[in-house]
């Protein structure tokens, strides 16, 4: 696998084609890790993501006391009880890894300190610190941000909460934090976002309950108290990392492809919907169930794009894929206006403002305000040349070499070397379907 340091160059390529797979799940394989070793006994990943951010909480689960080993392309964790660790937990640039684990640490009744890189130390961890205090939890933060302190030994009550802000991350920290609650845990989520929390904790024996509110959201309550049974994972392709390859085919004339094995929940395809929206020609062919998630080989073909808009509401379930989106919307005829999209500016960076600059550099007419982004495509290939600022971003890393591949001239990016934190093996799977990426 190539080292993804440094600078990359996209040029112009001809069709892309053949049959390939997306990395694990990010989402599914930080659960399986966490769960596994919240479970007494011995629980096997296959599939997993060895991606720099999962890789993190695989230490992070060692650290507490886990003993997780790899057997083949198989990840073995024996969980249990867990302990304080003896230094600061460190997540990287990982966001799910350090509120899924504060949520599950202060459950599990432990003491310890989080921590990450610039980028991570940077984004808001109120949103999980906040409800957790309510539920007794001790913990000290700098103004809402990593490093953070949870003190062990606190009794935790449920509570009854209502998610101000639809985050997957945070709903899964309170539910986490509820297993080791007195009572019964209630969180109401308005608007529904990925729910692999829910499913998975169900496959590892926890009982959750779960029911509509009436409109569009729905209460997930679990009673405090109870243990986690062994499972056993398989971790499907992550849709997410499937819609970098995916919109590279569509924009690309002359292509087709299949991704097999790619998660197909639907609160995390709506990436698809939109493209579909938009005109291309994607299918889920071969659908099927597998460890209680959809999952289909998604088949793609080069199409003529028009632009849409994306409502509010689809936003959680195609969350990380605006900056792809946002490639795709650049070759189509005319404008894409993407809606209620102001969660994207505390994610790895701020995205809209990464995106648009990006764009603006390779000739593209975008503008932004605080919660929406608006594309004016025109049809044909942007102009390219230009050296993109990734921001540390892996999403708008692989977004813009996508671009790179249709652009009248090359793009490059400053700095690949966080791509590796969700999809290690990009660049290889693009220049097997055809794609020309270079190193320096
Ligand atoms: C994730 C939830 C999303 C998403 C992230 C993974 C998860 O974040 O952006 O990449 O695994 O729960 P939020 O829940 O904060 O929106």
């Amino acid at each position: 696998m190539t080292a993804l340091l440094g600078k990359l160059t996209a040029n112009e390529t001809g069709p892309l084609r053949g049959v390939t797979t997306a990395p694990g799940d990010k989402s599914i394989s930080h659960r399986g890790l966490i769960f596994g070793a919240l479970a007494e006994g011995v629980s096997e990943i296959s599939g997993l993501l060895e991606g720099e951010d999962v890789l993190r909480t695989a230490a992070a689960m060692r650290a507490v006391g886990a003993d997780i080993e790899r057997q083949g392309g198989r990840w073995i964790v024996r969980g249990g009880r867990w302990v304080t660790p003896e230094r600061a937990i460190y997540f990287g640039n990982s966001g799910t890894g350090a509120r899924l684990v504060i949520g599950a640490a202060a459950g599990a009744g432990i003491g310890a300190t989080f921590d990450g890189d610039q980028s991570l130390r940077s984004r808001p961890m109120g949103r999980v610190l906040e409800p957790l205090r309510l539920m007794g939890v001790e913990a000290s933060a700098n103004d809402g941000s990593l490093p953070v302190e949870i003190q062990a030994g606190r009794e935790l009550l449920a509570i009854n909460c209502k998610l101000s802000t639809p985050s997957a991350q945070v709903k899964s920290a309170i539910l986490l934090a509820g297993l080791g609650a007195k009572g019964t845990t209630r969180v109401h989520e308005p608007v529904l976002c990925r729910d692999h929390t829910e499913r998975m904790l169900s496959a590892f024996g926890v009982q959750l309950e779960i029911a509509a509110d009436g409109e569009d959201g729905r209460f997930i309550s679990l009673e405090g108290g109870q243990r986690l049974k062994p499972s056993n994972v398989m971790v499907p392709g992550d849709p997410s990392s499937a819609a970098f390859i995916a919109v590279a085919a569509v924009i690309t004339p002359g292509s087709d492809i299949t991704i097999k094995n790619v998660l197909i929940n639907p609160l995390r395809a709506g990436v698809y919907e939109t493209l579909r929206e938009m005109g291309a020609d994607i299918t889920f062919d071969n659908k099927r169930e597998e460890c209680g998630e959809p999952i289909a080989d998604i088949h793609v073909r080069h199409s003529v794009l028009r632009g849409v808009d994306v409502p509010a509401v689809r936003a959680p379930s195609m969350i990380d894929e605006y900056p792809i989106l946002a490639i795709a919307a650049s070759m189509a005829i005319g404008e894409t206006k993407m809606l209620g999209i102001e969660e994207l500016r505390v994610k790895e960076s701020d995205r809209i403002a990464a995106v648009e600059a990006g764009l603006v550099a390779c000739g593209v007419d975008v503008e932004s305000g605080e919660d929406w982004l608006r594309v004016r495509g025109q049809g044909k290939a942007p102009p390219g040349s230009a050296v993109i600022k990734t921001q540390h971003d892996h999403r708008i890393a692989m977004s813009f070499l996508i671009l790179g591949g249709v652009a009248q001239k090359p793009v490059e990016i400053d700095d690949a070397s966080m791509i590796a934190t969700s999809y290690p093996g990009f660049v290889e799977t693009m220049s097997a379907l055809g794609g020309k990426i270079t190193g320096d």
